[in-house]
């Protein structure tokens, strides 16, 4: 996979290097100056192990690579991948075992509280504090940040995240997806001009995911960083200019969505099936119920794919040949990226 982790070529997709947002909470406050050339996140060589007296956990193994500013940036792997470690130290909640993470050129731990105050983040647990309104609790975390007379970014925010009749609201009152809601806003409240979301649409309705992607999306287009871990491929192949795939620790691809999506088997056989499918095609299929989805790299493999079936007896129903989508290609490196050797 290492010809995939093209970081140097990718980083030359630079947006709106330097610029300071203007537009989000218009005229209210200056935003935090973007510093220079200052990636907007980077991490060095970062490593984590958890270690406990039963056992250690490698969680990331050697994570490198930058966030330009102005970035619609997707970091994706499956369950255990790391993903949240990582987030969890850019946010200084967990310490790196190796390496460093800064933030607008401020490191998360010798300038912990200049890195924070660039970043906004929207945990992956639901944490609140369930005695007091939406408002207050917007307030408190706007008073963290030392940022006071708030209230009409406050009111901006609610309002865009669907959240204005909740404002007198007490949290405990609120359901799992308002409270989603306001975890996002206390994630901006302070207009951070970094905004990191950790897997914030898992088990949210439809009509919160188009909220919260809309208001997102506007505020990437008005230069702000948006680092977003997901498991809705979908989302991050429309969202995403770049994507890092990790799996156990490791960064397995990171390119362009574009040039993932190029880049690897572009064919997709899908059909139904009443049978097993034939063992030597079971390393590149994804089988659901009756419907199997077969990659191909080209219109030979597509022959030789359908020549197998054949010779094992099954005959292929409501058979299609398409394009692979970002799913597709996420499987594709996750089965071929090798496996995490044991941490020491
Ligand atoms: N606090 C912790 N203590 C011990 N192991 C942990 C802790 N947090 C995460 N891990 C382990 O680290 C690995 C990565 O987990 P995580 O960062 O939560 O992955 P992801 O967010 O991609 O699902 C997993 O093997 C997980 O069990
Ligand atoms: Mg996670």
């Amino acid at each position: 996979m290492s010809e995939r982790y093209t970081e140097g070529r990718s980083r030359s997709i630079r947006i709106c290097h330097g610029a300071v947002p203007q537009s989000f909470g218009r005229g209210r406050g200056a935003l935090p100056t973007i510093r220079g050339l200052m990636p907007a996140i980077s991490f060095q060589h970062v490593g984590k192990t958890y270690r406990s007296a039963q056992r250690s956990v490698q969680a990331l193994d050697d994570v490198h690579f930058d966030i330009e500013p102005g970035e619609f940036f997707g970091l994706l792997g499956p369950n255990g991948a790391g993903k949240t470690t990582l987030i969890s130290i850019l946010a200084g909640l967990a310490r790196a075992s190796h390496g460093q993470v800064s933030v607008l050129g401020h490191d998360v731990v010798d300038d912990y509280a200049a890195a924070r105050r660039n970043l906004g983040i929207v945990p992956q647990e639901l944490v609140f504090d369930p005695f007091f309104t939406v408002r207050e609790a917007l307030r408190i975390q706007s008073g963290y940040f030392g940022v006071h007379r708030n209230d009409d970014w406050i009111d901006e925010l609610l309002a865009n995240l669907g959240l204005a009749d909740k404002a007198g609201a007490n949290m405990r009152q609120l359901s799992g997806g308002m409270k989603r809601r306001v975890l996002v806003a206390q994630a901006l409240v302070h207009r951070p001009p970094v905004i990191v979301l950790d897997e914030p649409t898992a088990g949210v309705d439809v009509e919160l995911r188009q909220t919260l992607w809309q208001f997102v999306a506007r505020l990437n287009k008005e230069g702000h960083t948006v680092l977003l871990t997901t498991h809705y491929l979908e989302e991050a192949e429309a969202l995403c200019g770049r994507i890092a795939m990790l799996k156990l620790g490791r960064v397995v691809a990171l390119d362009r969505t574009s040039a993932l999506l190029a880049g690897t088997a572009s064919t997709m056989l899908r059909f139904k099936l009443d049978r097993p499918l034939p063992p030597e095609l079971a390393a590149q299929s994804r089988v659901t119920g009756r419907i199997v989805q077969v990659t191909a790299h080209d219109a030979h493999e597509v022959e030789t794919i359908l020549a197998t079936l054949r010779r094992a007896g099954c005959e292929p129903e409501d058979l299609e040949i398409g394009r692979a989508d970002l799913e597709d290609v996420f499987l594709e490196i996750m089965n071929a990226a090798p496996a995490r050797k044991e941490a020491a």
